[in-house]
């Protein structure tokens, strides 16, 4: 646990952070988010004691940041800077290894983390161990800094718009793992963040900020439902209703799909389902089980025609990953105006289906409670 008790920091006459108090219970993500410049990087670099306050102290678990040495400090609580902030003279594997051999652990156990981190961030290691950060892609070199601070798997890791340079699709696929990774390991998270989509996405608080004060500090679908005062409703934005579905990861909501393989006796099936009328929809499959596409069972050709009869040949538009959210599955659906898209997981395979009806039912919920 975090507790930020009445902190104030200048720069000069700039008041950076002005009397905060936050409180940022274990194994949860707080982001901060607000405007450039309101003092969101200052929180950050005072909880590792990169700063110190004019006034007011820091606790972790109890204990006050003042009583360590800020040195010792920082390498238990990890660290992903603004702008990446790798060291380009040092080759990936080095990278991520700097805190560790601060730490003086002996090599063997250097090298295993390191490998476990290459796999945690779905990287291959032979590939990008001896790599330098400058031949790495954005989103390859955020992936980096995020293992870089989990080496030493501090149970704080305080992370500063750490997907900030990253496009929005590669953007979305870091925040997916990255929650994955949180899931297992449920660390104390301070995230930093412009987008407000992220923040609603991540976090467990959020707590927005405004020249230096805290003006709400909530749960995503507090701030949603409830804004404080008009600066956050601005903020929010009138899709607030909208902006609420991203808390809702579609594994929650997605039905059993009706399938068949194209290795099956297609027509059967067909003859099959219109007996009983229903399902008007099934997903053809190929024979290692990967979407091919929708079928619908009451305009087809007898016998059965693959090619004819699939309505949606390239299904990698229509598709959403399990990790993605429902919003994520309505901006799928209104950009390409189907009104049940397929989800499938890290293989490609089909694992469920989810229809429009399921995200009307949670706006008409989200909105009675408004
Ligand atoms: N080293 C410094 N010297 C003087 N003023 C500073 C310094 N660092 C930050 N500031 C000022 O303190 C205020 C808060 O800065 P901070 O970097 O915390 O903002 P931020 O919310 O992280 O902004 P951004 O979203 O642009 O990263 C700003 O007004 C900034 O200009
Ligand atoms: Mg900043």
């Amino acid at each position: 646990m975090i507790q930020i008790r009445n902190v104030t920091k200048k720069y000069g006459t700039i008041i950076a952070v002005d009397n905060i108090s936050l409180e940022i219970p274990g194994g949860e993500i707080c982001c901060l988010i607000g405007p450039s410049g309101c003092g969101k990087s200052t929180v950050v670099k005072l909880i590792n004691r990169m700063l110190e306050p004019a006034n007011g102290s820091i606790f972790i678990d109890g204990k006050d940041t003042r009583d360590f040495k800020p040195e010792l400090l920082r390498r238990h609580i990890g660290y992903v800077i603004q702008n990446i902030g790798l060291f380009p003279h040092m080759t990936v594997a080095e990278n991520i290894a700097v805190v560790p051999q601060l730490l003086s652990w002996n090599q063997e156990k250097i090298e295993e983390r390191t490998e476990e981190l290459f796999r945690m961030m779905r990287m291959e290691s032979d590939h990008y161990r001896d790599k330098y950060p400058r031949e790495l892609s954005g989103g390859e070199a955020q992936r980096i800094g995020v293992a870089r601070a989990l080496a030493s798997d501090p149970e704080i890791l305080l992370m500063d718009e750490p997907f900030g340079a990253v496009d929005p699709l590669n953007r979305e696929g870091l925040q997916a793992e990255f929650m994955k990774i949180q899931s297992d390991l449920k660390k104390t998270v301070v995230f930093v963040t412009h987008d407000l989509d992220e923040a609603i996405r991540l976090g467990d608080r959020i707590a927005l900020m405004r020249e230096g004060k805290i003006v709400q500090y909530d749960t995503p679908e507090e701030i949603l439902a409830h804004p404080q005062n008009r600066f956050v409703s601005d903020f929010v934005g009138a899709d607030r209703a909208l902006k609420r579905l991203s808390r809702f990861p579609v594994s929650e909501f997605m039905k059993k799909p009706v399938v068949v393989k194209v290795t099956d006796d297609v027509d059967a099936f067909i003859s099959q389902i219109r007996k009983k009328g229903r399902p008007r929809f099934f997903w053809l499959l190929d024979e290692d089980e990967r979407l091919i596409g929708p079928v619908d069972s009451r305009h087809v050709h007898t016998p059965f025609s693959r090619e004819e009869d699939v309505m949606e040949a390239n299904c990698t538009a229509i598709t959403v990953r399990d990790s993605a959210t429902l919003r994520d599955v309505l901006s799928r659906m209104l950009g390409q105006g189907v009104k049940t898209i397929p989800v499938t997981d890290d293989n490609s395979r089909l694992v469920g289906e989810i229809s429009i009806l399921e995200i009307e039912k949670v706006t008409e919920e989200a909105a009675l409670e408004c």
